[in-house]
């Protein structure tokens, strides 16, 4: 199964549209247990995500593909390496398992640092020693990768990626990394759900991209989908990615995925408008 869970929303408040705050620990059980029925088997988990791992640790995923990712290096730490493996160890103990399917730099300006080599050594380490199957990055914008190359390569990606925003594929990295034999693991999907909001609902701020929810509403009138499907079968329908990490709120959002999931569409699909950098990237959304 290609969907993977995104598991920050069980962990703490996430989502330019959640009203609703964390997700609660019964509806964590209920998405984890129909995601599981359905066949889903890889979680997208960090250590910076609230009790997020705890979380999944007391449902129990041994069973799962478990993909986390480091936080930040605290200032006062110096015996990185080290600090790496004692950080996937707790990883593991919260998670209650022996190792995990992947680790990932989460923050890359450790990584540009001077405690960078020492970092990758850390996980290169953690590799060795069986703690993780994998290890790669978390990046917010393709052009990172060309740092994060001249560094380490990357055995996993997570990037994001959507109908608004095609870098990851435009830049050429999707194909280097498939050739590389790494895995790319997408997020952003929904753009943390702002693509599948009803107009009315959608914040004042992103009015001004009317242009751009116009285009939209066109495209899945004509492929007669809703947006939810269109958004999702675009992501599923690259055979480049491995996984595409979405985040759900309730089961009921799950389960309109699972079903939204199963058609192929048309990847051909060409914005016919500039689509602004402000709006694909949720980091510039608080400058206006
Ligand atoms: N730097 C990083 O590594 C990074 C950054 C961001 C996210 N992530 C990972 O990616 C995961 C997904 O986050 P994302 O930002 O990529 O979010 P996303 O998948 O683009 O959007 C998730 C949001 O879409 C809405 N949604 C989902 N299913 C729906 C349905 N059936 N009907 C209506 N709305 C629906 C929900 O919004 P509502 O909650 O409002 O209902 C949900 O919170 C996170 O859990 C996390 O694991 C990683």
């Amino acid at each position: 199964m290609k969907l993977a869970l995104g598991c920050v929303q069980f962990g703490m408040p996430y989502g330019v549209a959640n009203a609703a705050g964390k997700v609660s620990e019964k509806e964590t059980r209920e998405i984890l247990s129909a995601a599981h029925y359905a066949g889903v088997d890889t979680l997208d988990t960090a250590s910076s995500y609230g009790d997020s791992e705890s979380n999944l640790g007391e449902f129990g995923i041994k069973d799962w593909k478990v993909i986390t990712k480091l936080r930040p290096i605290l200032p006062e730490c110096h015996k990185i390496a080290d600090w790496v493996i004692t950080e996937i160890h707790g990883s593991c103990r919260r998670l209650k398992v022996d190792a995990v399917e992947g680790v990932l730099i989460h923050h890359l300006p450790d990584l540009f640092s001077k405690k960078g080599l020492s970092l990758v050594e850390g996980l290169q380490k953690a590799q060795t020693n069986g703690l993780t199957k994998r290890i790669g990055v978390s990046i917010y914008s393709p052009e990172d990768l060309d740092r994060v190359a001249s560094l380490f390569w990357p055995e996993i990606v997570q990037a994001p990626f959507n109908i608004l925003d095609r870098r990851l594929l435009d830049s050429g990295w999707a194909t280097k990394l498939e050739e590389a034999g790494s895995q790319i693991h997408i997020r952003s999907v929904f753009l943390q759900g702002l693509l599948l909001m009803n107009p009315a609902d959608r914040p004042e701020k992103f009015k001004k991209f009317d242009a751009v929810w116009k285009m939209l509403d066109a495209f899945c009138a004509k492929q007669d989908k809703t947006s939810l499907q269109f958004c999702l079968q675009y992501a599923l329908s690259h055979a480049e990615f491995q996984r595409v990490v979405v985040g759900v709120a309730s089961k009921g959002q799950l389960l309109q995925l699972l079903e939204a999931a199963g058609e192929k569409i048309h990847t051909d699909f060409d914005p016919e408008i500039e689509i602004p950098q402000g709006l694909i990237d949720p980091r510039c959304w608080n400058n206006f």
